[in-house]
């Protein structure tokens, strides 16, 4: 489908474009294999020589239109889904990385990519340099080495909900001549798309608002097309490949080298491949998507501006407000809303949190944010627990800290909920 649809188009019928008589809906194609009438072909196939399907670790039909309909909503060139954001996170840096190199990161990070940063990362010999993301251009540049081979943000940063500064983030990337990688998971492509702010690769969590209805777990890998990787860096992408006879990924692929790398070696020795099933639920998900985060942004908005009244409330943090430090890049990044996520410090500290999350009839304590059901989590003793108090505080996490993943459901009854259990927690 052409990238000049709009998004809205593009999430319901991208991806998917029927010939007659073939069904309308996105088939489930749950088969590992796929049959061939010839040795000749099946050894094309090894050799990258034809693109068809050969085995469902490494593509599959129904996760094929799955990962079209993302790329054409990040206007990206091509994808690669995962079995999770964790992989997706994971393969997109192994892919250009490797031991003896280094991460240059912003330190507001969901806890499991701190951690795969922190403590898995440096097993494998890669190092990781955590940033504030409000430090100046020349500390970012300062934090490069002649090692480092990729800049790493989120576009909403878990659970601290600080919006990136897409100039000076991509302009250092640039000067550096390294990829900037982000994870766009909270605003998803219909409230934001970094291409368009100079990133060169995003990453998703697709559990989270692809899926849009927590029915499983997924990621995926978009890349622009744009990064030029015949700079010298990456001689993994330039140079032959031994365990593919010597090919040159990029001289055959251009630029969808990149992704064909990711696909055809690291998904090939990982595995991490999301399964059919699992694509086929996300595309149906996808096809929701715009009116949804419009749903979950204004539905946040309000909520977060009563909060910013009530007197159980210390502090509400959500980037669509304007008392928030974030607001004027929300308008430039995020114009069209700033997502369901929103973070409040309740009054009573963490024992008050506790009662909160326990007395809320509607929203659910989940572990879990982007779902159509409005669910409650308290970062600093589950997603965020297996950090250190410094570590905490640098990817913005307090104890009085909730976290509300904020559905689409009527406002007034979230908010009624809200209230009630605010007030009970107090007691
Ligand atoms: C921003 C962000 N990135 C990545 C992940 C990891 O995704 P997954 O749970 O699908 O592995 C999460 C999970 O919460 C997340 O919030």
């Amino acid at each position: 489908m052409s990238k000049e649809w709009n998004l809205e188009t593009i999430a319901v019928q991208g991806g998917y474009d029927p010939k007659p008589i073939e069904p309308r809906v996105l088939p489930l194609f749950q088969s590992t294999t796929f049959k061939y009438d010839s040795a000749e072909h099946v050894a094309k196939l090894f050799d990258l020589d034809a693109a068809d399907h050969m085995y469902s670790r490494i593509s599959n039909p129904t996760v094929a239109a799955f990962e079209a309909k993302v790329t054409a909503l990040e206007a990206g060139v091509a994808a690669l889904a995962t079995s999770s954001g964790q992989a997706a996170t994971s393969l997109a840096i192994l892919n250009i990385c490797q031991a003896g190199q280094h991460v240059v990161a912003a330190s507001t990070l969901y806890g499991g990519t701190y951690s795969l940063f922190s403590n898995t990362l440096p097993k494998l010999g890669i190092e990781v340099t955590f940033v504030d993301p409000e430090c100046s251009e020349e500390e970012l540049l300062n934090a490069f080495r002649d090692e480092t081979r990729l800049l790493f943000a989120e576009t909403i940063g878990n659970p601290g909900l600080n919006v990136l500064d897409f100039v000076k983030f991509s302009t250092v990337a640039k000067t550096m001549e390294v990829p900037l990688i982000i994870d766009n998971t909270f605003p998803t492509p219909a409230l934001c798309r970094p291409f368009e702010f100079g990133a060169d690769i995003v990453v998703h969590s697709t559990t989270k608002y692809i899926d849009g209805h927590a029915t499983s777990v997924g990621g995926i890998i978009v890349d622009s097309g744009n990064f030029n990787w015949d700079n010298g860096k990456y001689p993994e992408l330039t140079e032959p490949d031994k365990s593919y006879h010597g090919l040159k990924y990029l001289e055959k692929f251009g630029n969808l080298a990149y992704i064909v790398k990711a696909r055809v070696q690291w998904m090939r020795d990982l595995g991490a491949c999301q399964s059919p099933f699992n694509a086929f639920l996300k595309n149906i998900g996808l096809e929701t998507l715009p009116m949804r985060m419009d749903r979950h942004s204004t539905n946040a908005l309000t909520l977060a501006q009563y909060l910013e009244k009530h007197d159980c409330v210390s502090w509400v943090n959500y980037p669509g407000l304007e008392s928030h430090p974030s607001y004027a890049k929300t308008q430039t990044y995020l114009p069209r809303g700033a997502s369901g996520v929103m973070t409040f410090g309740i009054k009573g500290g963490s024992e008050a949190g506790r009662k909160f999350m326990e007395g809320t009839k509607l929203i659910a304590l989940v572990v879990h944010v982007g779902d159509a059901r409005s669910c409650v989590l308290h970062p600093a003793s589950t997603t965020h627990r297996q950090l250190s108090d410094a570590e905490q505080i640098a990817s913005g996490v307090t104890d009085d800290m909730i976290r509300i993943s904020v559905g689409i459901e009527h406002i007034d009854d979230i908010i009624e909920d809200v209230d009630q259990a605010l007030r009970n927690s107090q007691s």
